[in-house]
């Protein structure tokens, strides 16, 4: 069953949606999470696992936070290092939205059939008909433009990953594809699978 959530339950899940300083970005986050959930097959948004794989031990909205913390501290670094400016509403953005089109790419395992008791724990998950036949992104991709979001954060959220045949071009998004791929191998690493730098290949 959907979940039905406001902008203010989508702040209490992503406090770090409080960082976007600009209006129409960060409701936009809120209300294009609050319409995935409505449309998902899960019943709480801590249910869903960061995949059903290699980390399907870790919650989605833990991956999608930790994604967010270290990019803004990769880009945080590089400015007070390097003097290399970025755009922190855009990239805060970015992060929370570049993995929220898995809301709907996965669905509960039929028999796993337990509603969540308000504790943070993923549920065995499958492929939804929505993951096993569009690239992962997509469809957050066009709830980005279905939002009137400006197309240099559907960049971002587009090319945050290898299924997409368009790399990242901007800064912003090589600290999102970073961390996306840091967070995920802190996760991997503990539980002894294999990690993204172990797969590496530059084509
Ligand atoms: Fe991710």
């Amino acid at each position: 069953m959907p979940q039905q959530l406001t902008q203010s339950d989508i702040e209490e899940i992503f406090p770090e949606i409080l960082e976007i300083s600009d209006e129409k970005l960060r409701l936009g986050v809120g209300r294009i999470w609050c319409e995935v959930a409505a449309e998902m097959a899960w019943s709480d948004l801590h249910d869903i696992p960061k995949n059903t794989s290699a980390e399907k031990h870790r919650s989605l909205v833990g991956h999608v936070r930790g994604v967010t913390q270290m990019a803004i501290q990769i880009c945080e670094i590089a400015r007070t290092m390097h003097g290399r400016s970025y755009d922190r509403d855009l990239l805060v953005d970015a992060c929370l939205l570049h993995d929220v089109s898995k809301a709907v790419e996965s669905e509960p395992l039929p028999d796993s059939g337990v509603d969540s008791a308000g504790e943070a724990k993923p549920l065995p998950g499958q492929s939804s008909a929505l993951g096993r036949n569009v690239p992962h992104a997509v469809y957050a991709t066009h709830k980005i433009f279905a939002h009137g979001l400006p197309v240099e954060l559907a960049h971002l959220v587009a090319t945050h990953t290898h299924s997409s045949n368009v790399r990242g071009r901007t800064w912003e998004a090589s600290a999102l594809f970073y961390a996306d791929f840091a967070d995920s191998d802190a996760a991997r690493s503990m539980v002894g699978g294999k990690m993204f730098s172990e797969r590496w290949h530059l084509g």
